[in-house]
């Protein structure tokens, strides 16, 4: 059995065809989403988990039609300033990832208020990913290291290690668990490189229909995972290239 995971990551999806099906707008369907975003929050904090990111705007969603666009930083904006009271009563801290130069300055003041109102909270860490892509933040990493090694620093000095320092996740603990709702078996830009060992767990459930219970669904599947890490189960004899390794 594996404790809880350090650190949850939701591809939040399924909002739109959860809406069509109850003959709805897209609107519908992410205004309900916002609600599953507040159950959930509250679920995490309620089972002890330490930091849950939510994939809630990604690099490529900017390129839906600008009302749905609005509508969605409309949501966003809506959140930030019903919740904050509510994140800073209940030790919830909240960071951002992503490329926040692209949200609008109102809502990027909003964001920045909320940081530092909960910015001592220690209870649960929300990470919402906002005009994220893990590809994205791989090219900065990658940019972020060209350009010490332009200022003389020597390029085998560059290890995962170090990457790791350059992406805006390296002060959050170790993505172990991924859930993606609705169906859909793929990554879509959230988390590459974190998402390296991290436990795959997809749900049929669409985002809007999410709460406690699916939450803890995914829990008690992380907990039956056998995770070993490119090891093998049992104290084996090790290769003579892992033997002269460090
Ligand atoms: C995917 O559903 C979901 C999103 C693109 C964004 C997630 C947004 C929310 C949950 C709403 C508000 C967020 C916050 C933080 C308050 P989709 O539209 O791609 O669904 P579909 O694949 O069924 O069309």
């Amino acid at each position: 059995m594996n404790a809880l995971p350090q650190h949850v990551g939701i591809i939040m999806d399924g909002n739109g065809r959860w809406a069509a099906r109850r003959q709805l707008g897209r609107v519908e369907g992410h205004r309900a989403g916002a609600e599953a975003v507040r159950r959930t929050i509250r679920a995490a904090r309620e089972i002890g988990l330490s930091t849950l990111t939510l994939y809630a705007f990604s690099a490529q969603n900017w390129a839906r039609p600008v009302a749905e666009v609005a509508h969605l930083m409309e949501l966003l904006s809506t959140f930030l300033r019903d919740e904050r009271d509510e994140l800073a009563l209940r030790g919830i801290r909240l960071v951002t990832i992503g490329d926040e130069s692209r949200l609008a300055p109102p809502i990027r003041d909003l964001l920045d208020i909320v940081k530092r109102m909960t910015c001592g909270n220690r209870e649960l860490t929300l990470c919402l990913a906002l005009s994220y892509g893990g590809r994205e933040a791989i090219v900065a990493a990658a940019r972020a290291l060209a350009r010490a090694v332009a200022g003389g620093m020597d390029p085998d000095a560059i290890d995962a290690a170090m990457f790791e320092e350059m992406l805006d996740t390296c002060a959050l603990p170790p993505l172990e668990l991924i859930i993606r709702t609705s169906g859909e078996l793929r990554l879509s830009n959230f988390l590459l490189w974190e998402a390296a060992y991290a436990e795959l767990y997809f749900t049929e459930v669409p985002w809007p229909d999410f709460g406690r219970r699916e939450l803890d669904a995914a829990l008690a599947a992380f907990a039956q995972r056998r995770r070993r890490f490119g090891l093998t189960e049992e104290p084996a004899i090790r290769s003579p290239a892992a033997r002269a390794g460090p």
